[in-house]
């Protein structure tokens, strides 16, 4: 049942998106925790936000992707679609199902994934790993939540891999990653983001599979691209792997603006008699 305040339909759906790919249009996907950046995502031309479990570490500040749960996923994504609807509603929301939230039995996935879908009027979600998870992908998609997969460097499997080193560089994980792949679209996911493989591979899975694939470190031949925003705008000044572009530096521009700020009321510059009443 739609109600006023149900979420409209994204014009960017899942049958777009597969368009997209078999007309050779590359699809632009960044993360977003917050309704503010959600807004200028969607004012912006992107085509998918993704509430990322990254938000455990952009936003949070914990290590690991692992701490988040789904009351706060849930928090941030209620945010985000918010962002999205106050503006073109143009672009489809995608939420990171958390860890634990999905790998012990497929029945509990669905009732995650349904109390996500209920919770949020957010548009998808996104689960990590291959084989593994298959039955329940299935599970998902069959009572009609789409699913977006996620292959190669999955963060949160960060203690079984020791590093965030470049994945799949062997023949033996290449081979089930193109399994893998396989195996989720046949299980129904409408999409898959690739992390972290050597570009070669990225292109070979494109060509593999008739789904989009959206890569983050995966090399240009993918269908589409995906970025942690605060990466790309330069918030993080840490983490500089060779696959973030920055195309802003933020850090300075936020650093400068309240050094200013600060100077002003110490100096008694601020407020002035105009900003008073
Ligand atoms: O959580 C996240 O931000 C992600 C992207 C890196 C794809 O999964």
């Amino acid at each position: 049942m739609s109600t006023d305040s149900s979420r409209k339909l994204p014009h960017v759906t899942t049958r777009r998106l597969l368009e997209m790919k078999e007309q050779g249009e590359k699809i632009a996907m960044l993360t977003a925790y917050d309704y503010t950046t959600a807004r200028i995502l969607d004012r912006s031309g992107i085509d998918v936000v993704l509430v990322g479990d990254s938000a455990s570490n952009v936003f949070s500040g914990h290590d690991t992707t692992l701490p988040i749960t789904i009351e706060e996923m849930i928090y941030h994504t209620k945010a985000v679609v918010r962002g999205v609807q106050a503006e073109t509603s143009r672009a489809m929301v995608v939420i990171d199902m958390p860890f634990m939230s999905y790998q012990l039995s497929s029945e509990e996935a669905l009732r995650n994934a349904g109390q996500i879908m209920k919770d949020n009027e957010c548009d998808a979600v996104k689960l990590e790993g291959g084989k593994v998870i298959v039955d329940t992908v299935k599970r998902i998609t069959d009572v009609g939540i789409p699913v977006m997969g996620h292959l190669g460097l999955t963060p949160q499997s960060i203690y079984k891999f020791g590093s965030y080193k470049v994945r799949a560089r062997e023949k033996q994980e290449a081979e089930e990653l193109l399994r893998d792949a396989r195996l989720l679209e046949e299980a129904g996911a409408f999409a898959l983001v690739l992390e972290k493989i050597p570009a070669d591979l990225a292109a070979e899975v494109t060509r593999l599979v008739s789904i989009p694939t959206i890569g983050i470190g995966a090399g240009m031949a993918c269908d589409g691209q995906v970025l942690v925003i605060n990466d790309m705008l330069g918030l993080n000044t840490e983490f500089h792997p060779r696959f973030v572009r920055r195309y802003a530096d933020l850090d300075n521009v936020i650093r400068d603006a309240v050094t200013r700020y600060v100077d002003d009321v110490k100096k008694k510059q601020f407020p002035s008699e105009k900003e008073s009443y």
